[in-house]
């Protein structure tokens, strides 16, 4: 099969992790008689020192003439770099936001799982981290708060900053849909999660959510409130499989479903548009302390290619062979800094990239 992947590296441990997933599609490539066409083209930072814009059309172009997109991460240090002294419409993670807008990449599918073989570095309780867990957040992705009219103005000469959320029930029930049928693939269960008892968009939410579940009946539909479900994630993570959320509220919990895998390095992520196209990237930042020095876990970014090949080129046997191969590397007891643990042999990004090659 042949397929057009616009590689986007992106700005600090970016270029690095997605070189060594680059690798992994090679040898993907050559293991199965595929050929990826990879055209790269810059986003965030880099394209800022560039073109002056996070993002251009011609990026915009190669990527929509594609069958997916690989990226890697982008933005800097929110305090010292010169990236954060620009207008906010000027900045890195404009780029992003605008890419996502413009691609409709609307359900952000964030898997988060707890490693049997790296369970030493869960952040929770033993009792708790030993029972293992694995959910799937869906998260909406061009709309809600992120996406509603904002202004900052002066009114009776007083500073006043607006952001709205809003949602209209054709936005949520096609991320319903997407969180259902993923849904009817796994444990079958999902967690809603909203604000029903404060806001009227998570009213509108939850109403849609029911109408939907009547048309899943396998599934097992729950709804949960926003700031519980952040103290469920920690208390017993176990009991999630698929939880669907709007876009803030969806930002926030993933961070801290990620943290308590204890690797955010491992993460991969999915942004779907209708249809077979999506955008990869791994759910962890650019790191910018440590790019460049060989440091960075490129596992999230590999994963993340894994996703490319199941949802947008159907090859669910060539993502099982990464993800694959990934375990296998855990296995013989390799690990990156970040999940480094005793009793294990310690590899940099690169390394770590063949190590995973080889394995396919
Ligand atoms: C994420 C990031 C982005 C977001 C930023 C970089 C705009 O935090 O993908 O979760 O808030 O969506
Ligand atoms: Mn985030």
């Amino acid at each position: 099969m042949n397929r057009k992947i616009a590689v986007i590296k992106g700005d600090g441990i970016g270029p690095e992790i997605v070189t060594q997933a680059l690798k992994v599609l090679d040898r993907v490539a050559e293991r199965y008689g595929h050929t990826f066409y990879k055209t790269e083209v810059l986003m965030g930072g880099c394209s800022i020192d560039a073109y002056g814009e996070p993002l251009t059309q011609e990026t915009l172009s190669v990527c929509e003439d594609s069958h997916a997109v690989l990226m890697g991460s982008i933005g800097g240090n929110t305090t010292t770099s010169p990236w954060y002294q620009l207008p906010s419409h000027l900045r890195p993670e404009a780029g992003l936001l605008s890419l996502r807008k413009n691609l409709g990449l609307f359900a952000n599918l964030r898997p988060c799982v707890l490693y049997p073989q790296l369970r030493a570095a869960c952040t929770l309780r033993e009792d708790i981290s030993s029972k293992g867990f694995d959910m799937l957040i869906m998260r909406e992705l061009t709309g809600g708060l992120y996406f509603g009219e904002r202004r900052t103005e002066a009114v009776d000469g007083v500073m006043t900053a607006v952001d709205t959320l809003k949602y209209d029930e054709n936005e949520i029930r096609r991320i319903g849909i997407k969180a259902f049928e993923v849904a009817m693939k796994r444990r079958k269960k999902v967690t809603s999660v909203d604000k029903a008892n404060v806001l009227d968009s998570s009213r509108l939410w939850r109403k849609v959510m029911n109408e939907l579940a009547a048309e899943y009946p396998e599934v097992t539909l729950e709804h949960a409130l926003v700031d519980s479900t952040a103290m469920q994630l920690v208390k017993d993570p176990a009991q999630f499989d698929v939880m669907v959320t709007e876009n803030m509220f969806g930002d926030i919990l993933s961070d801290e479903a990620a943290m308590v895998t204890g690797s955010i390095g491992m993460l991969p992520s999915a942004s779907l548009a209708e249809g077979k196209f999506g955008l990869y990237e791994p759910s962890g930042g650019s790191a910018p302390d440590i790019a460049g020095k060989d440091l960075a876990n490129p596992i999230a970014a590999i994963l993340s290619a894994a996703m490319m090949l199941r949802y947008s080129f159907d090859m669910m046997e060539e993502a099982d062979a990464v993800e694959r191969a990934v375990a296998q590397v855990l296995d013989e007891g390799y690990r990156t800094g970040d999940i480094m643990s005793e009793g294990c042999t310690q590899v940099g990004c690169d390394r770590m990239g063949s190590l995973i090659a080889e394995r396919i």
